[in-house]
């Protein structure tokens, strides 16, 4: 069935490409959000590139537009109208198509917000319809319509649509889609659906190719990354993968993929399992995403998130015990309804105690249709915003004090390219993903080797690589 319906669209990608063979064109793709969606973007490219298609460069005019849109926080909504509405003109110069997609699609308000007030834009579809885009698009051309393309219900999992990779060196591979937590805040289990695991053998098949390709490093990405397989049947699997831990132990035996990262888990699937696969797999970075969203017990509950402070501590604790090397990063709201200053204190207090390498701060942003959006006590925008700033202020400070513990220190480094003013200086990120940068010869790009960090400089460290 996955395969008829995925052979029925590279139909519609050579028929798109048979059209288009005397012509040109250029296509420009604006991604909003998290990885998940720049995954979904590398598959958009991959089906136009089949097509036919050259990405535009920087500044000219395109074909074709796309616009993958991200609905996690209010302001996506203004950059997307914003976008839409430069681009009205752009289509009636030059006749361009417009298309918007992603987690936005899948908001109603949003369907038809955009048809009533912005009824030039081509295709509409969302998430679960990623895969139907060549048919789409097709018809776009040939007949001339609009179209929107949204499905209500989960999508399939569909494999073998082509891929264009951003980069060379670091892959991002999806290995789950959806989510079932329903954080009280939170927009996405509405938006991607149920949590649906892809089959392994089909994630090692795509990492194998990456390393044949020549990629370093692998990004497995998925809302909850550690409830990889909870929802899939388990019996008569030959090849043994039925939990996130197995999987990472599979990935770490591939030859060539030198550094698996992940994100992002949940603390309360954090389990035994998960740590001991990590402190067996020499490959995983030790930097562990562990999205705290707020340091107070009474919080943590209003946002459904099933653990206390005390838990995520002792979680944190737990994996340094096993790990002594391993350092965090994580996600904080700030200003989520109800949030007291005693509250935010706590926050404060589990940020002093982790000492966290980064942190992505997160002002809490109203969402229709979640559980946190009903509640009375709003926090007003000011005191959101105050809190926002003692947040980074401490961070900040943090940053400081973290880096002076590299200096002296082997870091082993995947090295990105060159510094754009001296070509003699290479840029890569440790596998905490600190910037380090220091001289050596471009034949270096794309390697992992080893850099001694001499000093620090707060947003990027400074190595020697003859020590
Ligand atoms: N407001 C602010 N931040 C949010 N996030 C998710 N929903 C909201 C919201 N309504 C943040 C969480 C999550 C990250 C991807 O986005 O911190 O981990
Ligand atoms: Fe949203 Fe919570 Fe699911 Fe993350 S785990 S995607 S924050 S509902």
């Amino acid at each position: 069935m996955n395969k008829e319906v995925i052979e029925e669209q590279i139909q519609y990608i050579r028929k798109v490409k048979e059209m288009m063979k005397n012509e040109k064109k250029y296509y420009n793709i604006l991604t909003m959000g998290c990885q998940l969606n720049e995954n979904d973007s590398e598959k958009l490219a991959g089906m136009l590139e089949e097509m036919g298609y050259k990405p535009a460069k920087n500044g000219t005019v395109s074909d074709i537009y796309i616009l993958n849109t991200c609905c996690v926080r209010e302001n996506a909504e203004e950059k997307l109208f914003g976008k839409v509405g430069e681009l009205k003109k752009i289509k009636q110069k030059n006749n361009s198509i417009i298309a918007v997609c992603g987690c936005m699609m899948q908001e109603k308000h949003m369907q038809d917000k955009l048809k009533e007030s912005y009824p030039y834009i081509d295709i509409i579809f969302g998430t679960h319809t990623l895969h139907k885009f060549p048919e789409d698009l097709y018809k776009v051309i040939s007949e001339k319509n609009k179209i929107k393309d949204i499905l209500d219900i989960d999508g399939e999992i569909y494999e073998g649509l082509p891929i264009k990779r951003n980069s060379n060196k670091s892959a991002s591979v999806t290995i789950m889609y959806g989510c079932n937590n329903f954080c009280s805040y939170c927009i996405v289990p509405y938006v991607r659906g149920r949590e649906r695991s892809r089959n392994p053998e089909d994630i090692i098949a795509e990492i194998e190719q990456l390393s044949k390709e020549g990629y370093k490093e692998v990004t497995l990405l998925g809302q909850n990354v550690n409830s990889y397989m909870r929802t899939e049947k388990k019996e008569n699997r030959s090849d043994n993968i039925t939990s996130f831990a197995d999987l990472l132990r599979a990935v770490n035996k591939i030859q060539g993929i030198e550094v698996i990262k992940f994100i992002s888990p949940h603390p309360k699937d954090f389990t035994e399992d998960v740590i001991q696969a990590i402190k067996e797999c020499k490959k995983v970075s030790r930097l562990i995403h562990l999205p705290l969203q707020s340091g107070s017990t009474e919080v943590l509950r209003k946002m459904n998130r099933k653990y206390t402070k005390e838990q995520y501590l002792e979680l944190v604790s737990k994996i340094k015990t096993e790990i002594p090397e391993a350092v965090f990063s994580t996600d904080i709201i700030v200003g989520f309804p109800e949030e007291t200053e005693k509250d935010f204190q706590d926050t404060l207090d589990v940020v002093k105690k982790v000492n966290f390498e980064q942190i992505f701060m997160f002002i809490y942003s109203r969402r229709k249709g979640t559980p946190a959006d009903k509640m009375e006590s709003q926090i007003p925008e000011e005191i959101k915003h105050k809190r926002f700033d003692r947040l980074k202020e401490l961070f900040e400070k943090q940053v400081e004090l973290n880096n002076k513990k590299y200096i002296g220190t082997i870091q082993k480094i995947l090295v990105e390219g060159t510094s754009k003013n001296n070509d003699k200086m290479l840029t890569g990120r440790t596998t905490t993903n600190k910037i380090v940068n220091f001289e050596g010869s471009k034949s270096l790009v794309g390697q992992v080797i080893e850099v001694k960090i001499a000093s620090e400089h707060k947003w990027y460290l400074k190595g020697e690589k003859n020590f």
